[in-house]
Parts: structure tokens; sequence; C-alpha cells
């Protein structure tokens, strides 16, 4: 029997790491699950979330038997990852920003961290900051206008490159941005517009997200190597959401070329 994975988000965003799982893992069961009837978390109360991530997940988590849940938001995982270990009782991969890896890419030791409100002034950044990037000074910027702009790519209409382009003018306006030579997307929605982001970045800057470093963390957890398979598109994903499941399977096609499978929506009542 293939292993069965359960990945969350607020909304859309954490496709992006489901993307790496599924690309690695071809056969695995994919059950996602998108928390967009409360999007976005960026800046709600850390109280209200916790109970809420909480709710949903161990709902999800019912209906979809998974062996591993994997928090592919950063704000959820920021705040909640002890609180859903305790609780719920499979394994749960949380992602965090890769403040490790980026401190020691950068060359110049100017790094900066982009994600939202809540995941760039939380605890967790702090002490991965304090652990992992000695000798080098970290930025930290957050953006809700990227997270939107995101979710708006991925929906096909109504998306406006220029609102990047501006939101990362905005960002590296800060004389302290100068030296930046690293850029982390700690946000799962961020590489949704990996290409209009870079495009809008000085040439010398690198990019980088978590996505790789998580598929590689489930195969280890799975003790699989890479699958070569040549019948992805046999396999079938379940979208889970708690808000409009129509709004969702507007985003149907592009969801499906992103995981390279076809994809069922279905309904998600707490
Ligand atoms: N995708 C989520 C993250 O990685 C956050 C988006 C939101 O604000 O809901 O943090």
């Amino acid at each position: 029997m293939d292993s069965s994975i359960l990945v969350f988000d607020s909304g859309s965003g954490g496709l992006t790491v489901a993307a790496e799982i599924k690309n690695k893992i071809p056969n695995i069961r994919l059950s996602y699950v998108s928390d967009s009837g409360f999007f976005p978390y960026g800046k709600k109360p850390h109280d209200i979330l916790k109970k809420r991530i909480l709710d949903v997940i161990s709902k999800a988590s019912s209906v979809s038997q998974p062996d591993i849940i994997v928090i592919a938001c950063n704000t959820a995982s920021t705040i909640a990852l002890d609180l859903l270990r305790a609780k719920l009782n499979i394994p749960i991969v949380g992602v965090v920003p890769a403040i490790k890896p980026a401190a020691s890419l950068s060359k110049s030791k100017v790094v900066m961290v982009l994600g939202t409100n809540t995941t760039v002034n939380s605890n967790y950044v702090k002490m991965l900051i304090t652990d992992f990037a000695i000798g080098c000074k970290v930025l930290v910027e957050d953006s809700e206008a990227l997270v939107l702009a995101s979710e708006q790519k991925l929906l096909g209409n109504a998306f406006d490159p220029d609102i990047v382009t501006q939101e990362i003018k905005r960002i590296f306006n800060n004389p302290n941005a100068l030296h930046t030579d690293v850029l982390v997307l700690a946000c799962t929605h961020f590489p949704l517009i990996n290409t209009e982001i870079k495009n809008a970045l000085p040439r010398h800057i690198t990019v980088i997200d978590s996505g790789l470093a998580i598929a590689n963390r489930i195969c280890s957890l799975l003790k699989v190597e890479r699958q070569v398979c040549d019948q992805k598109l046999d396999s079938k994903a379940t979208f889970y959401t708690t808000g409009n499941v129509d709004s969702e399977q507007a985003k149907k096609r592009k969801i499906e070329a992103l995981l390279q499978c076809s994809v069922i929506f279905k309904q998600l009542s707490l």
C-alpha cells in the first residue's frame, strides 16, 4: 500500500510544497487541505489561529488518515507546531524559514527573510536566527500583498505582475537591504510567484525556499528513494477546502499542472 500524506496550508501556498513531494514520490497518496474559509492567516491573533489550525488539521486527518502530516505554512508552523505535536498522534513535519542554508550560502553575510507578519516576528524565527545565522545580519520583512497576489495568479484572472514589482521595490528600498545577497521565501505562497519576484530583484540576489528540503525529509521518513514513474497522471489527489469548493475548482487546471496528477475537490466542514 502506498504511503499517504496530508499537506496543510491556510490557502493554496502549500501546493508548492506538495508539488515538490509529489515530484519525488509520484505514487504517494496526497490529500491537501486549504483553510481558505479563514484565509489569510498572516495578521490574525495567535490564540485564535492556534485553535483553528488544530481543529482543521484534526478534522482533515480523521477524514484522510495520513501516515504523515506536513504543515506547509510557515505561519502555522512557527506558532502551532508544539501544540499539534502534543495533540496529534501522527508524525508532523513543519515548514519553517530556510535561515540556516541562507546564512551559509550568503557571501555578503546579509540575508533577508520575507514572510507573513506573524512568521517574521515569531519567537521561532528569532530562535532560528540566534542559533543558525551566527555572524550574519538577518533582515525581516512581511508582505500580505504578495500572499494575495500569489492566490490571484493561481486563479488566473486579475493577477497583475506589477504588484509584485512594486512590493519588491518597496521592500528593497530600505538602505539596510543594499547588501542582501540571499532572499528567503518564508511563506509557501511565494514560490507561486517566483518568476515575478526574481524578475523584480537585483540580479545578484539568490532566492531560496524550503520546498525541496521538506520533500527530502518526507522521503527519509518514509524510507523511499526518489521514485521513477511514467504514469504520474494516473494518480489522484484530494483537495479539501474549508471555503468555497467552486472557487477552488476554478484553479483546477493550474493545481493539476503543479501536482502533475488529477485532483478532486471536496468540502471540509468543521
Ligand atoms: N502560506 C502561508 C505561510 O507559509 C501564509 C499565508 C497566509 O497569510 O495565510 O506562511
